[in-house]
This record gives C-alpha cells, sequence and structure tokens, in this order.
C-alpha cells in the first residue's frame, strides 16, 4: 500500500534499451521518505537505468513506478503541474557530469534550477552563493563547466542541484573523480542531508562509502535483477553474496 511516506514504490519494473537490450528485470523496491539507500551493483548491472527511471527519464517497457503515491509515467510528466512538483522534489546527479552541464558559466549554470523555480533574484543569488561556497568553487564562477576537470565538473554539478534543495537527492556514483578532501565532504553533506530528513538514493561501488552513508542497502546481480536488499550489517557481510555479485574485491579492500 503506497502512502505519503513512500517516495518511490518501484513494482516488478523490466526494461530495456532499444526493445532488445535488457538492463533491468523484475526489479521491485520501495523507498520510504528519510531513507538513505545505496544500490550496490557490478559494471552494467543496472544502477544507472534504474535511477533514470526514478528520475523519469526513461520509463518501464514492463511494471509499475509511483513517485509520491503517483504514477510516474511519461503521461503523469505531460502534466505541468505535476512535472514542476516532480522536477522541484527530485535531483539526479548524473554519473557523467557531461550530460548534465549545459551552460555558458559555471555562475550560469549553479543558477539555472533556482532561476526556473521562479525565486527572486535575492534568493536565487543567496543560494548560488551557497552552493559556490560550499562545494568550494567560488574561483571557477566565469569558467565554461565544459573546459574544467572530471573532479571540478563533479562538484558543479553537485552545486547545480544545492540550489534547487530537492527533496529526494538520486546520486550515480557521486564519490567518483573526487579527491580525498570533496569525498569527505561529499559523506558529510549526504549525512546532513540524511539528518534533516532527505531522502538520497546512491549508486557505487564503493562499499566504504556505502558504510558511511546507507540505512538500507538494495544488490544488483550482473543479470540486472535485484537479489538482495535489507539492513547495511547484513549486506555488507554476507561475503558470498558480495562475491557471486562482482563486489568482493571491493568489500576485500575494506577489510584489510
Ligand atoms: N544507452 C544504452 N543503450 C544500450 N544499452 C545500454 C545503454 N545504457 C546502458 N546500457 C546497457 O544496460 C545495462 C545496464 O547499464 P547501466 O548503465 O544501468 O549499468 P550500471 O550498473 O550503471 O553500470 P556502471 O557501474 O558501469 O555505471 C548494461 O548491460 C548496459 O550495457
Ligand atoms: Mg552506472
Amino acid at each position: 500500500m503506497v502512502n505519503e511516506e513512500t517516495v518511490f514504490d518501484v513494482c516488478d519494473v523490466s526494461f530495456a534499451y532499444e526493445e532488445k537490450q535488457p538492463a533491468l528485470e523484475h526489479v521491485s523496491l520501495k523507498v520510504p521518505a528519510g531513507e538513505s539507500l545505496v544500490i550496490l551493483g557490478a559494471n552494467g548491472s543496472g544502477k544507472s537505468t534504474l535511477l533514470n527511471l526514478l528520475d523519469g527519464l526513461y520509463f518501464p517497457v514492463r511494471g509499475t513506478i509511483a513517485a509520491f503515491g503517483k504514477p510516474l509515467t511519461e503521461e503523469a510528466l505531460r502534466d505541468d503541474e505535476f512535472n514542476f512538483s516532480f522536477r522541484r522534489r527530485v535531483g539526479l546527479v548524473f554519473q557523467d557530469s557531461d550530460v548534465q552541464l549545459f551552460s555558458a558559466s559555471v555562475l550560469d549554470e549553479v543558477a539555472f534550477a533556482p532561476l526556473q523555480l521562479g525565486l527572486a533574484r535575492e534568493e536565487v543569488n543567496r543560494r548560488v552563493e551557497a552552493a559556490l561556497a560550499a562545494l568550494r568553487i567560488e574561483k571557477l564562477r566565469d569558467r565554461a563547466p565544459h573546459r574544467l576537470s572530471g573532479g571540478e565538473k563533479r562538484r558543479v554539478a553537485l552545486a547545480s542541484l544545492l540550489t534547487l534543495q530537492p527533496d529526494v537527492w538520486l546520486m550515480d556514483e557521486p564519490t567518483t573523480g573526487l579527491d580525498p578532501r570533496s569525498q569527505s565532504w561529499l559523506i558529510e553533506f549526504i549525512l546532513e542531508q540524511r539528518k534533516q530528513g532527505r531522502t538520497m538514493i546512491v549508486a557505487t561501488h564503493d562499499l566504504s562509502v556505502t558504510e558511511e552513508i546507507a540505512t538500507s542497502i538494495c544488490v544488483f546481480s550482473e543479470d540486472h535483477q535485484i537479489v538482495a536488499s535489507g539492513m547495511p550489517s547484513d549486506i555488507l557481510n554476507d561475503h558470498d553474496l558480495l562475491h557471486r555479485c562482482n563486489l568482493s574485491h571491493y568489500h576485500a579492500r575494506v577489510i584489510k
């Protein structure tokens, strides 16, 4: 039964690219508000695809997805009111920052979301400055996003969502390409958002990051199914499971 406290209800969803490249097989999961869910899985297992579906960028071939108790369909998102409220509440940090960044300058990029929300200029400026400071990218404000380094791009992408202040963050491999200080900042940031009651859904391979941020975990097998979900302590101690799902190498590194 879906209620207000359920952010996403994914029911028996399958998805294939171009109708032939399977990416999700019979995936079901419920994400309650305030959860910090980590999606674990090997390369190609379906993590990014699931996040793209949760962001309403693709739609299931079979099965259904509900967001905040309402069906998340192409048709529903054609409704301006639903679209606006969904886009305002849910933000996706893409695995590849190049997909996300499109503005001529970092400043324009970071100001885009609050301008779209129709906020007053002072509030836009306040959010932009706070986001630039939080990600320590003030000095990059006049630079072209596509000419930045990989880690800088990722920080700009994070800042551009920070100004939106979404209730639900979808993060695809957010720590990849970040230096140690930025990684620590990101973990602290996720924990802080969690404390404020926001819902975090994070796809990663990194079991040490997982240990720090997860309140629950689901695990994809390499054949695109969710084969386990539960408490971090149970999943991260299930060595057979992690090995079967091609995640154990990372775990071996954690427990050394
Ligand atoms: N645009 C696409 N066209 C065709 N097939 C795709 C496309 N994107 C992904 N796939 C395929 O869908 C499956 C799931 O891919 P997905 O990107 O969701 O995996 P992932 O778990 O995010 O992997 P990674 O850890 O490498 O990011 C893979 O078999 C992949 O080859
Ligand atoms: Mg991916």
